[in-house]
């Protein structure tokens, strides 16, 4: 009998959870054949909407689904303990006409007794994906506040963005999106996040010489990409949930298993200082993973336009990190 693997998934009762924890109860993430015990976190005035999501998810009959624990933010470490994933989603998500940077004040503070919790309680293979906005910056704030646990654990996620950014190329080239690989996003999960074009590839070849229309790569695709969430906040009135939830899928498929020879996948770490970027800073790469541990893919040139690019997220995220440094320890 294989042993079950822990997930929690924190703002469970919100419109992200609700389109994720079915997924991952029903064995898309981790295979039919593996347990999943699912930890619910909720703040206390959500805990009853909790109740009837858990009664929804009993009335699944998930045979992958091996048990279902709840928990409320004033008692995080038994939210979190033994959990091999944390999946931090609770948070504040931002209304029209706010960029993602506006929640820094409101969010990050949630981000602190995360990582204290993650860090006391949490499995010792802990590996956590922060989707909560400003994502990167809470990411970095709750690794500083989780001593324990080693700074290679800890995810932004930049997967949703890298869809779009697949979805765009795709549907310009005629291509189906399944020929559109080696798409990474880099820096911030905001508008100022560089999808790399001239890394991407079409039908094995440089998405360049698919799409030669230079000038739409360099302004219509990036803008859209970086965009995308406020026009869904603006059309849906709400923000992405769905698309959100499969991300986080895909985040958790791809960390989870190795890269296919040639992949990359694109995910905010903590940075080495590879490209340049200021060692500690959470900035999405290109990555690759053997199943427990992540590389940065070396390597990849960039011209004077894409450096530029590079270079504003980056800067952005230490202005970021500049905002909050109260809150890293
Ligand atoms: P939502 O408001 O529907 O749900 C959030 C849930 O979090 C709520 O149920 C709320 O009660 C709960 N919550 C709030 N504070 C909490 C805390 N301290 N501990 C536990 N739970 C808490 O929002 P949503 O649409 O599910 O979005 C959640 C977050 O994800 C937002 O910050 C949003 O901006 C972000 N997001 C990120 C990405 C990305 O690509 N990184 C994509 C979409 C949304
Ligand atoms: C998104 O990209 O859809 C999310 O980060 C929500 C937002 O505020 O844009």
């Amino acid at each position: 009998m294989t042993a079950p693997i822990r997930v929690a998934v924190t703002g469970a009762a919100g419109q992200i959870g609700y389109s994720l924890l079915f997924r991952i109860a029903s064995g898309q993430v981790f295979g039919p054949d593996q347990p999943v015990i699912l930890h619910l976190v909720e703040i206390p005035p959500a805990m009853s909407a909790l109740d009837g999501v858990e009664m929804e998810l009993d009335d699944c009959a998930f045979p992958t689904l091996a048990g279902v624990v709840k928990a409320d933010s004033d008692h995080l470490e038994d939210g979190f303990a033994d959990c091999n994933y944390v999946l931090c989603v609770g948070s504040v998500p931002r209304g029209k006409g706010m960029e993602r940077s506006d929640l820094i004040r409101i969010n990050g503070p949630i981000f602190t007794s995360t990582g204290q919790a993650i860090s006391s309680a949490a499995a010792s293979d802990v590996r956590v994906l922060v989707v909560g906005n400003p994502c990167n910056t809470n990411c970095l704030i709750a690794m500083n506040n989780a001593p324990n646990v080693p700074n290679d654990r800890w995810y932004a996620m930049t997967m949703l963005d890298q869809n779009r950014a697949i979805s765009q190329l795709a549907q310009k080239s005629g291509q189906p999106v399944s020929e559109v690989t080696n798409m990474t996003i880099w820096g911030n999960h905001s508008a100022t996040q560089y999808p790399d074009f001239y890394n991407a590839k079409i039908d094995g070849k440089p998405a360049t010489e698919v799409i030669t229309d230079e000038a739409w790569l360099q302004g219509e695709f990036i803008s859209t990409v970086q965009k995308r969430g406020a026009a869904i906040i603006q059309a849906r009135g709400a923000s992405s949930a769905a698309s959100a939830a499969n991300g986080i899928i895909d985040t958790v498929k791809a960390i989870a298993n190795p890269t296919a020879a040639g992949a990359t996948f694109s995910a905010a770490v903590c940075s080495d200082g590879s490209y340049g970027v200021d060692e500690g800073l959470i900035s999405s790469f290109p990555l690759t993973s053997d199943g427990k541990n992540w590389s940065i893919v070396q390597g990849q040139s960039h011209n004077e336009f894409a450096q530029a690019k590079i270079d504003a997220t980056v800067a952005e995220l230490k202005e970021e990190r500049d905002t909050v440094k109260d809150l890293l320890k």
